[in-house]
């Protein structure tokens, strides 16, 4: 494991003389035993249901085998029980070995102004400070490595939130969550994480994103794909069939393929469409106030409503709309064994994000264009937010090796890129190694 084999010996070079429990001899009755932990967390593919979460519909994604691992050590130490709660973090990623960053947070910390990869840790960690008992410090040391490649639509920041979120449940044990529990709240630790790191996202790292990827990555379980219903994030395991429906059909496989472009548009792009989505939702209103979200309207509310909403707003409303039809039905084709449909479904899928949501590019329109003209493919599409990123392509078990030679080699001609492949099936989500 050489994530594992990384983290471990950055820990030795970082944390060898730990000050983790320097103190622990004044205060022994106040200090938790130091606990050790590692926690994985994979990256994610979506099959279908694109730019649907923050609007209370539906996403179909699984987790890879890429994956963030948190290594590393904990306390907890009450001085004062009128004091904040805080947190010591000493955390070091392989990305940037000899760099040890230092964050002290406490119950009152704010987000910095401009966030960097450290804020993803630290809003994390800022989501379980009030689980620790009252005046409680919590101290962290831990190292991190991670494969998802970073900023390619594999959700590598979800990855790195809920793999320190799951390290950090480990450190305060037992009482992880006792905020929830004392509010009534859903004690389900896997939504509750996801709902946790989704909120470090938004309220820490200044984006805007949906539950989806914190979803996916918290709860899968190995070999399901999840279909949620990101209204009331309930999830459906998804299995694809054993066999297909029909006997001439290839059993297939799914092919990630990285276009290595990130348009710096995205990065704007996104809250815009979140904010055009809210408008398409008030214009729909007016026509119909039991439409409380995107996921409620249909397209004949669209018609009904054409008159309030400009051509841009009708065509985001028209994507959502189709696209949380056909992430249904790809599920029940998923379960069936019609390969050929969900195919159909996920070349929809991207007609629709590139023509009425627009957040394709021309890189990946190519990637895919290359990928739905090869014998054995059943459909492809772009995967994640957008803007550049990450394929995911349907085909035939058989024809996968080949797929993915004639894709590097076309891609290279036509767009001058090298496009990494990996053929991919659902994994397991966020859990700890045993030490
Ligand atoms: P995506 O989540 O699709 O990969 P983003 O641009 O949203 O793309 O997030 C990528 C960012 O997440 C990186 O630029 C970095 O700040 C942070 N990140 C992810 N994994 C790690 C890691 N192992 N170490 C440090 N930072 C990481
Ligand atoms: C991701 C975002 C998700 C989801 C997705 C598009 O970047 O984190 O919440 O909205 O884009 O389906």
């Amino acid at each position: 494991e050489t994530k594992l084999d990384t983290v471990k010996t950055l820990f030795g070079k970082h944390f060898s003389s730990s000050s983790l429990n320097n103190d622990s001899a004044e205060r022994l009755e106040d200090v938790i035993p130091v606990t050790t932990a590692i926690a994985v967390a994979p990256g994610r593919v979506n099959l279908i249901g694109e730019h649907t979460d923050y609007t209370g519909g539906f996403v179909l994604p699984f987790a890879i085998d890429y994956s963030t691992v948190v290594y590393g050590k904990g306390s907890i130490v009450v001085h004062d029980t009128n004091d904040e709660r805080k947190a010591f973090i000493s955390f070091v990623s392989a990305m940037s070995p000899d760099s040890l960053e230092i964050a002290e947070i406490s119950e009152s910390s704010t987000p910095p102004e401009i966030p960097s990869w450290t804020t993803y840790v630290e809003g994390t960690v800022f989501q379980y400070l009030p689980d620790l008992p009252k005046g409680a410090e919590l101290r962290l040391e831990f190292c991190i490595a991670g494969d998802v490649p970073l900023g390619s639509g594999l959700s590598s920041s979800a990855s790195l939130e809920v793999a320190v979120a799951r390290f950090v449940e480990a450190i305060i044990g037992e009482n992880a969550f006792s905020s929830e529990q004392q509010d009534g709240g859903d004690f389900s630790p896997s939504k509750v994480r996801a709902l946790r790191c989704q909120k470090a996202e938004n309220e820490w790292c200044d984006s805007p994103c949906g539950i989806m990827d914190q979803a996916i990555i918290s709860a899968a379980t190995g070999g399901s794909l999840l279909l949620i219903d990101c209204r009331v994030l309930d999830f459906t395991p998804t299995k694809m069939a054993n066999e297909s429906l029909h006997s001439d059909d290839p059993f297939p496989v799914l092919v990630v393929a990285n276009s290595n472009v990130k348009h710096s548009i995205g990065g704007g792009e996104y809250p815009i469409r979140v904010a055009q989505c809210k408008t398409a939702t008030e214009a729909l209103q007016k026509v119909d106030p039991n439409i409380l979200m995107l996921r409620d309207a249909t397209l004949e509310d669209v018609e009904n409503a054409k008159e309030y909403m400009d051509d841009v707003i009708c065509k985001r409303a028209r994507h959502v709309i189709t696209e949380n039809e056909r992430t249904i039905q790809a599920k029940e084709e998923l379960e069936r064994g019609d390969w050929k449909q969900v195919g159909e479904l996920m070349n929809a899928s991207h007609s629709s994000m590139r023509d009425d949501y627009e957040v394709s590019c021309e890189e990946v329109d190519i990637l895919v264009d290359i990928a739905q003209n090869f014998s054995g493919v059943y459909g492809s599409r772009l995967t994640g937010g957008g803007f550049g990123g990450c394929t995911v392509t349907l085909v035939d078990e058989e024809r996968a090796i080949d797929l993915m030679e004639h894709m590097k080699t076309e891609y290279k001609t036509r767009t001058g890129t090298d496009c990494p492949c990996f053929v991919t099936r659902p994994a397991r989500g966020a859990h700890l190694l045993s030490l």
